[in-house]
């Protein structure tokens, strides 16, 4: 089984404001995507990693990776306008042979081994896909302008993460220039059967400002330098 990981990081971070792509926003003085490709890179599950880079951002993504010791980095190629597009872009080049991919969000930097041993596990137990969700704690609503129409069920209905893992040739089948924000959504479209595994709250989002320092927190202190 060869197992590939594809990380989503050509989005241009519009929300977060900043001078440059989200993957390069500044956590801990580095760069956000260096905390997944790590992470991914240190997995004993994964073998080899591509990622979608924004445009124009596909050298700096190389040389971080060479900075950090990924070994695992196949390569990095140019993201799509939309993140359909960019894991498109991404798969395009994982081997026909490999079994497994795995996408993940570089918005979700803190990505755990557990997570990615639960969706892989998942996958030897036959389903098609594997996806970390998270129950919903809030009180669902409907809303159109600013009118409520509905206060939305909370039961059955879960919030999706990644990494979402898929065996590799359902995924390319399913993968289309669509607005879908996840992966599972084009492969549940083809009737694909996605198991849900339990997700982790560490695996937190990155999309506006504070998320950054929410995710510093979870980081904690930062190791003793060797300096
Ligand atoms: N993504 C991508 N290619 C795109 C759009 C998004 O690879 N064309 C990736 C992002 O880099 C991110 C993940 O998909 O890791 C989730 O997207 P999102 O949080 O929306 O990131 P951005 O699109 O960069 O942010 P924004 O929507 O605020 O511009
Ligand atoms: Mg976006």
């Amino acid at each position: 089984m060869s197992v590939w990981a594809v990380i989503a990081a050509a989005g241009s971070g519009e929300r977060l404001g900043l001078d440059r792509p989200k993957a390069f926003a500044n956590l801990r003085d580095r760069p956000l995507l260096a905390e997944s490709l790590e992470r991914l890179e240190g997995s004993d599950w994964i073998d080899s990693i591509v990622v979608a880079a924004p445009p124009g951002w596909e050298e700096p993504v190389i040389l971080l990776a060479e900075e950090l010791g990924c070994g695992k980095v196949a390569e990095a190629v140019t993201g799509g306008t939309t993140r359909a597009a960019s894991v498109t872009a991404a798969v395009a080049v994982v081997p026909q042979d490999a079994t497994v991919a795995l996408v993940h969000d570089a918005a979700r930097p803190v990505l755990p081994e557990e997570v990615i041993e639960r969706v892989l596990t998942a996958l030897n137990e036959g389903w098609d896909g594997a996806i970390p969700v998270l129950p919903l704690s809030d009180t669902v609503k409907r809303v159109e302008s600013d009118r409520v129409v509905e206060t939305v069920a909370r039961e059955g209905l879960a919030v999706a993460q990644t990494p979402q893992a898929f065996v590799a040739p359902v995924l390319r089948a399913a993968l289309s220039d669509d607005e879908a924000t996840d992966c599972s959504a084009l492969v549940e479209a083809r009737g694909g059967r996605i198991k849900a595994v339990p997700g982790d709250p560490r695996l937190l989002k990155v999309t506006e400002p504070a998320d950054l320092e929410a995710v510093e927190r979870v980081l904690g202190d930062p190791a003793p330098s060797d300096a």
